[in-house]
């Protein structure tokens, strides 16, 4: 019988088409199962293709648990599609000794602070409701007091965790769009205040003073509702928040409590607690912008995610360590 090619190769699955250079990459090297149907795989499905492979290559929308980390002994890396790997118990996957990628790259920070700024324009300048103004033949003349919104120039910018994301938005918004920029973090750094004229606050006082709130802290057991009606409480009647993390960072109940009963003014909103559920309440306020979790949605940014995610497979396949490892110490095990 003539021997299959494919037969030694090792396998990678795929839990859904991607665009870029992954899959083509991947196919040279590894027999490849991606799939097939464009929609988030099912559980069902899931427990296939993690029982089949060497290796995982899966999206933010995939629970990677314990449950699926012990159907597959061999499993040899788990590479997230994504910068964010709240969707993984790494630390289960550290104690089984299985490196957990993902994609951070300058591509993706560029894109989510472009994005933070944009629902943040956008929700100051109400271009939401100026768009659907027009659209439904609403506006009959111009008017002196037609839809305000509020001036960006010389406000407030609280950034709420200093990652790169975060100091990406502060750079634009510092030397940009000529906000004073504060921030809160675990870490002082003092090289960055100086570059930005900025300083560091505690959350609270952070809250107090911010006239827009950017979140840009990963989802934690110590982040979940970071935000609630006691942070709310604290802000402006005139603040804003951006939310451009996870969903869970911000009590969203809570949220949508303060932007009915005018305790902040607005929100910019690209991620939702229940996601892609998103509560009917928010959906109907007019004092916010929501985006369908597309900060990071550029053409530039997917190749980059798609190189990153094939290159951390390919790596660690060749017995090598991930080039973008959120457990580095998995190869200190071996
Ligand atoms: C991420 O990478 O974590 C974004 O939320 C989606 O690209």
């Amino acid at each position: 019988m003539k021997k299959n090619k494919h037969q030694t190769k090792p396998k990678v699955f795929v839990t859904r088409k991607i665009p870029g250079p992954a899959l083509p990459m991947l196919k040279k090297h590894f027999q490849v199962r991606v799939y097939p149907k464009d929609e988030t795989i099912s559980r069902k499905e899931l427990i296939n293709g993690v029982k089949w492979c060497d290796a995982l290559l899966c999206l933010l929308t995939e629970k990677i648990d314990k449950e699926i980390i012990d159907l597959n002994p061999q499993l040899k890396v788990i590479s997230n599609y994504a910068v964010g790997f709240n969707n993984i118990d790494v630390k289960y996957a550290t104690m089984k000794g299985i490196p957990v990628c993902n994609t951070p790259s300058q591509e993706v920070i560029d894109a989510v602070a472009e994005h933070a700024l944009t629902l943040l324009m956008g929700v100051a300048k109400r271009i939401h409701e100026d768009e659907r103004y027009v659209r439904e033949h609403k506006w009959k003349t111009w008017e002196p007091e037609l839809l305000l919104g509020t001036q960006v120039k010389g406000k407030t910018l609280g950034i709420v965790g200093l990652g790169r994301i975060g100091k990406g938005v502060a750079e634009r918004a510092g030397h940009g769009l000529g906000m004073k920029v504060i921030y809160s973090d675990i870490l002082k750094d003092r090289g960055f205040e100086r570059k930005y004229n900025a300083k560091h606050v505690s959350l609270s006082r952070l809250l107090k003073q911010a006239d827009f709130v950017t979140v840009h802290v990963p989802l934690l057991p110590s982040t979940k509702h970071l935000l609630g009606k006691k942070e709310f409480s604290m802000m402006k009647k005139t603040a804003y928040l951006i939310n451009t993390s996870r969903g869970p960072v911000v009590d969203e109940k809570a949220l949508i409590w303060a932007l009915k009963n005018g305790k902040i003014a607005g929100a910019g909103l690209d991620v939702y607690e229940s996601e892609p559920k998103v509560d009917k309440r928010l959906t109907v306020l007019q004092n916010c912008v929501l985006s369908p979790h597309t900060a990071s949605a550029t053409r530039e940014v997917r190749i980059q995610m798609s190189k990153d995610a094939g290159e951390n497979i390919l790596a660690v396949m060749r017995g090598r360590k991930a080039p973008k490892t959120v457990n580095p110490e998995v190869y200190k095990k071996k």
